[in-house]
């Protein structure tokens, strides 16, 4: 059986730690993985972890941080260097929550830079590599799959689309869970966007499938550089309230990435489908977070698929 590539974001830690040492220990001989690591340390580490699970693994790490559109080029660059014949699943789970005004190599507030910016570009720079109808991807078994990692906390925002990120200016103002959240419906909005114009041309170019999802809360180091009083006090008493399974975090991402179901362009909460905030269901607000998101990375807003 041929491997399937997939793209996996995040996977030196977290959430995006065990859904890897999941797949590696379950479904190991049915993927070629590569891995985006912005610290090539922390994936050598992690790739030596994998193969102790399973000798076999297939897995390429490639060096790429997401607040640098020239890192995140170099990366695709690199990918398409490798000569595979096509890219199955991207998993688009690297994330931050960051405690302070931050700017990314190019001058974005970091954590939209981040988490947005950084992921839509990767995204779409990778969108030509994805299988296409005319490599005789016509087929369930021959769909592929983006996943693009979101959060109920998208719930707790809405955008201002003439000043969707902070600039220096603001830094005083600067709010960590304010700016996680917009990110995290820019997450979804970008999902959702990108269904609606893959669709436009499904039947002649592409099998393309694209979820968000909010994988459940649980306790990993995304809050590490917040306070002492949020990690020690605040995140224990959230997550004693609404913390989730592990296994669960780890089904609903690993439903997403096979996605026998055939979904697109579907939010889920954990596994199940679920309604995202009315803004962030409007199709208004996904087509001109779309634009700005294109205006913001240069990119033409049409799709060249
Ligand atoms: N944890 C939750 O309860 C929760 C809830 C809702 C949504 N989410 C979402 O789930 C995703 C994973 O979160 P998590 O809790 O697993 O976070 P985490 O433990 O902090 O892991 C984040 C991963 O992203 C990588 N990363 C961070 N910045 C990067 C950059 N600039 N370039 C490349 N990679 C970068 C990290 O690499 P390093 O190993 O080098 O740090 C790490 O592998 C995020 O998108 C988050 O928003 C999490």
């Amino acid at each position: 059986m041929e491997k399937k590539v997939i793209i996996f974001t995040g996977s030196t830690d977290g959430i995006g730690l065990l859904v890897m040492n999941h797949l590696v220990k379950e479904n190991c001989e049915q993927y070629k993985f590569i891995l985006p690591v912005r610290n090539l340390e922390k994936g050598e580490a992690l790739h030596k972890e994998l193969k102790v699970i399973n000798e076999k693994v297939d897995i390429t790490l490639m060096e790429m941080d997401l607040s640098s559109f020239e890192s995140i080029r170099n990366f695709v660059k690199n990918f398409n260097q490798l000569n595979l014949p096509h890219l199955d699943i991207l998993v688009n789970n690297a994330g931050v929550m960051l405690p302070s005004f931050q700017k990314t190599k190019d001058g974005f507030e970091s954590t939209i830079g981040i988490n947005h910016l950084g992921t839509s570009l990767l995204t779409l720079l990778l969108l030509k590599n994805f299988k296409k109808v005319s490599d005789g991807a016509n087929n369930c078994e021959d769909q592929c799959n983006i996943v693009i990692l979101s959060s109920e906390f998208h719930q707790r925002e809405q955008l201002n689309f003439d000043k969707l990120l902070l600039t220096e200016n603001d830094s005083s103002s600067f709010d960590t869970l304010r700016e996680y959240s917009k990110s995290k419906l820019c997450n979804l909005l970008f999902s959702n966007e990108l269904h609606n114009r893959l669709n436009l041309c499904k039947t002649t170019k592409n099998n393309i499938r694209v979820n968000s999802l909010h994988p459940g809360y649980l306790k990993t180091p995304i809050n590490r550089d917040l306070s002492w009083f949020t990690r020690n006090i605040i995140a224990p008493i959230f997550f004693f309230g609404y913390g989730s399974k592990t296994e669960d975090t780890i089904n609903g991402i690993v439903n997403l990435i096979e996605n026998n179901s055939n979904h697109s362009g579907k939010y889920f909460s954990i596994s199940k489908e679920t309604s995202p905030s009315s803004f962030a269901s409007n199709p208004e607000n996904s087509k001109l977070l779309w634009e700005k998101t294109c205006e913001l990375l240069s990119l033409n807003p049409e799709l060249d698929l």
